[in-house]
């Protein structure tokens, strides 16, 4: 009885220690890039976390018609670092699968600040977004421009919001390879 007892317990954090070996961060400003990280890290039973903004975008924020609108603004000047506001441990994993809505067929400025602020060194680190259509475009290539020069960057790819597990699991299979 004892021994099963102990074998469950060890089998038991072994798993957790699989599991955990994955986090999915994601930002989601209207919640399609949630939907779809939900489904990336429960297909993979990865950890989740929200890349938080300290300033949540309003809906005005987000008007793209507008030029003078905050998203047009961070979008159009390359210095800009919309700030986190959550601290976002990354050290525990091997691979990191960032998540994020294309903004003017980029990844909006806090996925900047967040590959600029996290130590991802020797890590997998795989790009996905949402979007009304257009793909990753130049996206994956100027984000490894700011980040951690010996992360291991993976190809990434546009997913629809209602991507199935199965679709996204098939993916990560043969791209974590
Ligand atoms: C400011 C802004 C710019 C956008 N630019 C693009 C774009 O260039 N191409 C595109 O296909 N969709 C674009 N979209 C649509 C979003 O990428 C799409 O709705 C995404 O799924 C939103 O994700 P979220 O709900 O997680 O914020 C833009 C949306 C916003 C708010």
């Amino acid at each position: 009885m004892k021994k099963l007892v102990f074998a469950i317990l060890i089998g038991g954090l072994f798993m957790a220690n699989v599991n955990a070996k994955t986090l999915v961060a994601y930002f989601s400003a209207t919640g399609n890039t949630k939907r779809l990280s939900q489904t990336v890290a429960s297909a993979l039973g990865a950890d989740i976390v929200e890349i938080e903004p300290k300033v949540p975008y309003t809906s005005s924020d987000l008007d793209w018609t507008d030029k003078k609108s905050r998203s047009t603004v961070e979008c159009n000047d390359p210095s800009a670092r919309s700030e986190i506001k959550n601290k976002i441990a990354v050290s525990p994993y091997d691979t990191v699968i960032i998540a994020f809505p294309i903004w003017w067929y980029n990844a909006p400025k806090i996925i900047y600040t967040f590959v600029e602020s996290v130590d991802l060194s020797g890590k997998k680190v795989v790009p996905i977004c949402t979007s009304g259509g257009s793909g990753l475009g130049r996206t994956p290539a100027d984000l490894q421009k700011v980040g951690s020069k010996t992360a291991d960057w993976r190809k990434g790819t546009r997913f629809s919001s209602s991507a199935s597990a199965s679709e996204v699991k098939k993916y990560f299979d043969e791209v974590l390879k």
